[in-house]
């Protein structure tokens, strides 16, 4: 791990809500009901342009869930969805996705070895760290740093997200919401549509 890798990760270990509100698992499950339609009942969503939550860290989920909720995230298909979401609420339902199993997906065979070179030491000449490094190498994250579990995600929807916060760091609309240290966005920014394509294909099917 490189220097600057370390650094960074220090900065967003130490950052981050002061208050952290107890979740309760089964209270958030009548509580996510509506948001069921779109990322399936247990948190496995079957459409991949909708994000698959099982099993994802709550400290992620409840950030996520402010950002959408304040605009600081713009996700227009979820208008009015958590506009009326108290902090308890929001605690609860991500402890309900957090409680659950993510599925899994299958990679592209074609995009395999290129998508886990680029996941487990990243991208040499350009500086691009090694997505296992703040991810786990297994795709798991670190849920008590807030860094999020990627294995099993719809590669759609990771194709978009890194093409978001690439746009961001461009100076484009897109997605900014990854804090002060920009780390997502610079990853992003540095990778090319083929890139991003294959490291998604990859997480995909990651398993548990
Ligand atoms: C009409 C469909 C729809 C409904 C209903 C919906 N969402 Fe979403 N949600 C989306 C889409 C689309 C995205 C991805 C947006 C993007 O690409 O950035 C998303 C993203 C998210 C994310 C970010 C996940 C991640 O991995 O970063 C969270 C958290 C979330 N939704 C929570 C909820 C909760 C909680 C509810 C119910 C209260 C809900 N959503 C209802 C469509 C929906
Ligand atoms: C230094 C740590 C770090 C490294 C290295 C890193 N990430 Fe991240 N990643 C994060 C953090 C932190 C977030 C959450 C940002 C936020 O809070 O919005 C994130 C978010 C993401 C998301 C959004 C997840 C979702 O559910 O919406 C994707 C996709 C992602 N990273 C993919 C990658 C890939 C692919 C690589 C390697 C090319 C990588 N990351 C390298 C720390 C890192």
């Amino acid at each position: 791990m490189n220097k600057t890798l370390l650094v960074m990760i220090a900065g967003l270990m130490f950052t981050g809500s002061a208050v952290a509100l107890e979740g309760n698992a089964s209270a958030g499950k009548a509580k996510a009901a509506s948001c069921a339609a779109c990322h399936g009942a247990d948190g496995n969503s079957a459409t991949p342009m909708f994000p698959k939550m099982a099993g994802q860290g709550e400290r992620y989920l409840i950030k996520q869930i402010n950002d959408i909720k304040s605009g600081a995230r713009p996700v227009a298909m979820m208008a009015g969805q958590v506009d009326n979401l108290s902090d308890q609420d929001i605690a609860d339902i991500a402890a309900y996705y957090a409680s659950k199993t993510s599925s899994t997906g299958q990679a592209n065979p074609a995009l395999v070895e290129k998508g886990a070179a680029i996941f487990r030491g990243g991208i040499a000449d350009r500086s691009v760290p090694a997505c296992a490094g703040c991810h786990s190498p297994t795709g798991q994250g670190m849920a008590a740093a807030g860094f999020p579990a990627l294995a099993g995600q719809h590669a759609a929807y990771t194709v978009a997200q890194l093409t978001a916060f690439r746009a961001a760091a461009d100076g484009r609309e897109g997605r900014s919401n990854d804090g002060d240290t920009k780390i997502m966005r610079s990853v992003a920014f540095k990778m090319s549509d083929s890139e991003i394509e294959a490291v998604a294909s990859f997480i995909q099917g990651l398993h548990n």
